[in-house]
């Protein structure tokens, strides 16, 4: 099997690389990325010299140099991971959002048609369900539960699974969307939670909690949303969506006072600051689906995979610092300028 992997830079899409490397060495690997501040293509350090994989500089939005690669390469599964992801940047600058989260999905289709592509899998998000109030510990998000965005980002990203849905219907795309809850683990990009709060602390500086710190998420390790995908990509019902979660609700205080607790730093570092706008309270998912359909099960609980992610960054401070002062960004030029 041929895999293009889109945004395989980033913190889940480079995870992906590795896993499916690992779990299938006998598929073809074409791993694509625009390289923005999230790309960081040192995420993809480890897989250099391997044969199955190569890595390629693009974007999804640009549909002739997108178009000569499907043909050249004739793939037989397109999972995108290519994306603006961060909520709090779609806040200050939407119109990024639209043009890569649902032009760039287009374009990716639009080819995936015009080459025969077996399956096209739409990497989404529990953002597009809007959220679920704090106090109604019942309730859960279903692949049924209407869509119903809060902010720029999920709205973007929303109106990609609309037409990823569309696409099947009106040009019989072969496809799949999963709809994952938060992720943490290796690699992620320090502007979000929980790597931005173990940057902080380990410099001593104060961590930023937005509001009362009382908004819950949904925390899953980034190798139980690969091994889902993968699941769901090779597997799953042509047509359908998964949604994927482990049951590991925790308030934001929550995760930062672990946080903390296991740097052994003193919690005065807590600094509450003004909240987001339009702030989602509480997200949750139902996996039934998944691991009914799919066999699926998380390996990690929240307790061992915050531990083991706070000591990969500390292991990492390296991988941090490149990171933070952007020196991580001339690695590109570095490899590849020359060839
Ligand atoms: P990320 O920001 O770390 O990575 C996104 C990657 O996409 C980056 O490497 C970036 O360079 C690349 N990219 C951006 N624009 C591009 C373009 N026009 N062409 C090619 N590449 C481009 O994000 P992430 O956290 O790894 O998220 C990956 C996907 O998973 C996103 O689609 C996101 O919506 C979804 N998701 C994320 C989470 C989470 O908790 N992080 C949860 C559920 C779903
Ligand atoms: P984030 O990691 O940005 O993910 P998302 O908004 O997609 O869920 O934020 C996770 C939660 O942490 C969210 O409720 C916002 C909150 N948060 C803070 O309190 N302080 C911060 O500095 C950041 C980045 C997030």
């Amino acid at each position: 099997m041929k895999l293009l992997i889109t945004g395989a830079a980033g913190f889940i899409g480079s995870n992906f690389v590795y896993y499916e490397l690992d779990k299938h060495p006998e598929d073809e690997i074409v791993a694509l990325d625009l390289l923005t501040y999230a790309g960081n293509l040192k995420n993809l350090k480890g897989c250099e010299g391997n044969e199955h994989f190569r890595f390629v500089r693009m974007d999804i939005r640009d549909r002739e140099n997108i178009y000569k690669l499907f043909e050249e390469e004739q793939f037989d599964i397109v999972v995108n991971f290519a994306a603006e992801s961060h909520v709090d940047r779609s806040i200050e600058d939407p119109e990024l959002f639209l043009r890569t989260n649902i032009i760039g999905t287009s374009v990716l289709m639009d080819a995936s048609l015009k080459y025969g592509v077996k399956r096209y899998h739409q990497v989404s998000t529990d953002e597009v369900y809007g959220d679920l109030p704090l106090e109604r510990k019942d309730l859960f998000f279903t692949e049924e539960t209407p869509i119903h965005t809060s902010s720029p980002y999920s709205a973007s990203k929303a109106s990609a699974d609309l037409l990823v849905m569309a696409y099947h219907r009106t040009f019989g795309l072969n496809m799949t969307i999963s709809r994952c809850s938060n992720n943490y683990g290796p690699y992620q990009f320090p502007e979000k939670l929980i790597p931005l709060m173990i940057n902080n602390a380990r410099h001593d500086r104060s961590l930023p909690v937005y509001g009362e710190g009382l908004n819950v998420r949904d925390w899953l390790h980034v190798y139980d949303h690969c091994s889902g995908i993968d699941l769901i990509m090779r597997g799953g019902r042509n047509g359908e969506v998964y949604n994927i979660g482990g049951h590991n609700e925790k308030a934001n205080i929550e995760v930062v006072k672990t946080i903390l607790k296991e740097l052994g730093k003193p919690e005065s570092l807590i600094t509450y600051v003004t909240d987001r706008k339009g702030h989602d309270l509480r997200y949750a998912i139902d996996p039934r689906k998944i691991e009914m359909e799919l066999g699926w099960k998380p390996v990690y609980d929240f307790n061992t995979g915050i531990k083991e992610t706070i000591e990969w960054y500390m292991d990492h401070q390296e991988w941090m610092d490149e990171v933070t002062s952007g020196d991580y960004l001339h690695y590109y030029e570095q490899m590849y300028g020359n060839r």
